[in-house]
């Protein structure tokens, strides 16, 4: 597997990585708006709440700033035996950092993680641009993407 570039290190989000540039990273995938630290700190300890689990957010940190990030939210269902399924969504690579693996570590970790707690299958959404990259991270298409945006 793809080694991290010597400062770098992938781990869980922190509330502190507000500080850390981390709105910033998200921005090359898409609108992010302008979340003040409160609002930051509300969203963080809902995800994070006692009991709630299911969101996993994490981060490749440079040293200096947040350079990556994505996520596995885990659904519970009713069928498959009250099956597990996870979703990966909102992968983020700053523009300077891309082709450098980071994209790749972020969906093995996440990966890890889906199989560790019990997922039968992980599944996201992408446009066809990046379906080279999700097929070298180990995906393959399966159906087809439906929205109704309000
Ligand atoms: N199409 C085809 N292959 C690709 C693409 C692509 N768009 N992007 C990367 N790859 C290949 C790389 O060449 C590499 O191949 P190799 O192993 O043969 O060298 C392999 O995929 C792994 O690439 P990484 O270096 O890990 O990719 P990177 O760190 O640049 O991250 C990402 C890829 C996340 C798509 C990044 O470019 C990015 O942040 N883009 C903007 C935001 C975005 O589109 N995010 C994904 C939205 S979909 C979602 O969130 C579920």
């Amino acid at each position: 597997a793809a080694q991290l570039p010597g400062t770098y290190t992938l781990r869980a989000l922190r509330k502190s990585d507000y500080a850390r540039c981390f709105l910033d990273c998200l921005r090359v995938l898409t609108v992010v708006g302008d979340i003040t630290e409160e609002q930051w700190d509300q969203r963080y300890e809902w995800m994070n709440g006692q009991g709630r689990g299911g969101y996993y957010l994490l981060v490749i940190d440079d040293g200096e700033r947040i350079v990556g990030t994505g996520a596995l939210i885990v659904e519970r269902k009713f069928i498959h035996n009250l099956g597990l399924v996870g979703h990966i969504e909102d992968i983020a690579v700053a523009k300077d950092q891309q082709g450098k693996k980071l994209g790749l570590k972020l969906i093995q970790a996440l990966d890890f993680i889906a199989e560790k707690v019990g997922c039968y299958k992980t599944i996201l959404d992408c446009s066809e641009a990046n379906e080279g990259f999700y097929v070298k991270c180990g995906f393959k298409r399966a159906g087809l993407e439906m929205a109704h945006y309000y």
